[in-house]
């Protein structure tokens, strides 16, 4: 090889390199199809419960890859409580969790871009809607999307912001003034606007 090649050689790898920055980054989709065959195995089946407490695993297909990122490393971390997502959470790379993430966000996203557009409006989603949309499609990629969620899974999560269980500074002081039958009226609100889904492994 001669200078000029083994110069254009290596600009290319530079060039090469810088491109699949964001892309590494960000998370590696096919990398992640493989990694979240075993989260299907949960995540993936319709109707699948947490044994005790009682509720609906959530759902994953088309929530943002940024808040999946945060959720994933909590369990880990131990910002949230639940021993076996914190089992799975542990055996998992930084790496390993940005490119589930990737994946998980791919599945059904044309849905939940479209959202409900014809969501009524309820007077105590007021102060959700400036991070959850109006549609509850988050407008952030690190905030979740709460369109379609279960709505035991919704109840369960905000009780445990209630009772500090699971610990989000930014979450705790909002349901702070919130009363049993808030939470109830929210989770029922947004579990019924188009968004999320359950998909199962292909
Ligand atoms: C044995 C069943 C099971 C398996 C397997 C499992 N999960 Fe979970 N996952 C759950 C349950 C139950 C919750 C709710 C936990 C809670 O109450 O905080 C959860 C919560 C989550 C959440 C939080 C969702 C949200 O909206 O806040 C994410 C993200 C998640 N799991 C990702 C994964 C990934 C990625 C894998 C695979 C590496 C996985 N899970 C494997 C049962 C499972
Ligand atoms: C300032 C932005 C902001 C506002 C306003 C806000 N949230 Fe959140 N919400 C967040 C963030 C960030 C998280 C993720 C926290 C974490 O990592 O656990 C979250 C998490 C949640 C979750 C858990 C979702 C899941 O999949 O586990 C629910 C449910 C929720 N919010 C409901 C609400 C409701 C209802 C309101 C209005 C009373 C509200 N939020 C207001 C930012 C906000």
């Amino acid at each position: 090889m001669n200078i000029k090649t083994n110069t254009f050689a290596t600009a290319a790898l530079l060039l090469i390199g810088c491109a699949s920055l964001p892309a590494f980054a960000e998370g590696d989709a096919a990398a992640g199809e493989m990694l979240a065959y075993t989260c299907l195995g949960c995540h993936g089946i319709e109707g699948y419960r947490n044994a005790y407490p009682s509720y609906r695993v959530p759902k994953l297909g088309g929530q943002k890859a940024a808040y999946l990122v945060i959720a994933i490393k909590g369990y880990r971390e131990g910002t949230r409580a639940h021993p076996t997502m914190a089992a799975q959470a542990s055996s998992l790379t930084d790496q390993q969790i940005e490119d589930t993430a990737a994946y998980l966000a791919s599945l059904s996203a044309d849905t939940v871009e479209a959202g409900g557009s014809a969501a009524p409006s309820l007077e105590e989603t007021t102060t959700c809607t400036a991070c959850h949309g109006q549609n509850g499609i988050s407008l952030s990629p690190s905030w979740p999307t709460l369109a379609g969620q279960h709505e035991d899974y919704l109840e369960h999560a905000l009780n445990q912001y209630r009772d500090g269980t699971r610990k989000d500074p930014v979450m705790a002081p909002l349901v702070a003034a919130l009363t049993d039958e808030d939470v109830e009226l929210l989770a029922r609100y947004y579990s019924r606007l188009d968004g999320l889904e359950t998909t199962a492994a292909d």
